[in-house]
């Protein structure tokens, strides 16, 4: 149906590109429903045109934040109060059903049949079941449900500071009332679940139509070599199930950058970390633990701190064209290799 729509959110550009390989996986296994991205006004020129190249629809949000620290700390996830922002989702009142998806998903399978459930509909969360995890949805569009959204966070703010706390506190009958608002966890199987339960992932894994990259260290934070199609930077292989990360980077190195090499000319994002130099030389990786790009920041610059300048690099403020160019990471990388 016309009206009915798959909707996704990003407010900077790393996540951009997580919702532009979405957008292609959703494209790719012939969804017959309209794509919707929601941005934030940070997400770049070029990034929003790709978007509009993939998407029915781009609309700049505002960004909510929770600024809910203290919640967001115990999940150690002190950048998850902009998914108040995901609630944006119910304003699109010109589609009478949709389907939110987080931008860490991929489809890998048609998943249309989920319009014939009602709101809301998700899947159990893997951290505790009893509450259902909010990066894929089913959700009707309504002014009056978002007002009263907005109500229930201003009065009961959100037990985990981010969207996932609001809307189990909102639709808190999903455990018990109604079965069938439980989706198969096939709908978002996310790469923890694999190695909390490996057996089930071996008897019911084949069957995957979501795989929901859960978690601090996404896709985009690895590096990938385009020729071997290999994941480099093997300490974080453990959080992450091999094959669907080689599924997305595979998806977002031959469909997405072409496109952002068309919009970004010669400059080294526009492959994400297709161009960095190859996975054995990411040798500052193991040194901060952290993801192979923020690793690459903080050998960077010397003047913000570590934290910093790894922040503005998560969300997306790299500055491409002065000390985060290419040239500059390459010195550096040279320096560290001599
Ligand atoms: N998101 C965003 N910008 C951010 C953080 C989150 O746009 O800085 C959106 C994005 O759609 C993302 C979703 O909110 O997929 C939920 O965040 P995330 O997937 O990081 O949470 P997790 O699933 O890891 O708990
Ligand atoms: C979760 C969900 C994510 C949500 C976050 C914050 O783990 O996967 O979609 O945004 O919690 O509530
Ligand atoms: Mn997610």
């Amino acid at each position: 149906m016309a009206d009915e729509a798959f909707v996704t959110l990003a407010t900077n550009d790393n996540y951009a590109r997580g919702a532009m390989v979405l957008g292609k996986s959703l494209r790719n296994h012939n969804t017959s429903k309209k794509l919707v991205a929601l941005i934030g006004p940070q997400v770049s020129e070029p990034c929003q045109c790709v978007l509009r190249m993939i998407f029915h629809e781009v609309r700049v949000v505002d960004v909510l934040d929770s600024g809910d620290t203290a919640n967001l700390a115990m999940m150690k996830r002190p950048d998850l109060g902009v998914t108040f922002t995901k609630l944006h989702c119910w304003t699109l009142t010109h589609y009478s059903k949709c389907v939110f998806m987080d931008a860490d998903t991929l489809v890998v399978s048609n998943i249309d049949e989920l319009f014939d459930r009602e709101e809301l509909s998700a899947a159990p969360d893997p951290g505790w079941p009893d509450c259902f995890n909010s990066g894929v949805f089913v959700y009707r569009p309504s002014l009056e449900t978002y007002g009263k959204l907005l109500e229930y966070c201003t009065e009961h703010g959100s037990f985990d500071g981010g969207d996932q706390g609001v809307l189990n506190g909102f639709f808190n009958s999903w455990a018990t009332a109604d079965i069938s608002k439980h989706l198969p966890f096939i709908y978002n199987l996310s790469s923890i679940a694999i190695y909390t339960y490996l057996p089930a992932f071996k008897q019911y894994g084949g069957n995957a139509k979501v795989v929901h990259f859960l978690g601090k260290t996404k896709p985009w934070n690895f590096t990938y070599d385009p020729k071997a199609k290999q994941i480099g930077g093997s300490v974080h292989e453990a959080t992450t199930h091999p094959t669907f990360l080689l599924d997305w980077w595979s998806l977002y190195s031959s469909e997405v950058v072409p496109m952002l090499q068309d919009q970004y000319g010669d400059l080294p994002f526009h492959s994400g970390c297709v161009e960095l130099p190859p996975s054995d030389i990411v040798i500052v990786e193991t040194v901060v633990q952290g993801d192979s790009l923020s690793a690459y920041a903080l050998a960077l610059e010397p003047q913000l701190s570590s934290e910093e300048r790894k922040m503005k690099w998560e969300q997306g403020q790299a500055d491409y064209l002065g000390t985060d160019s290419f040239d500059n990471i390459k010195k550096k990388l040279d320096m560290f290799l001599k």
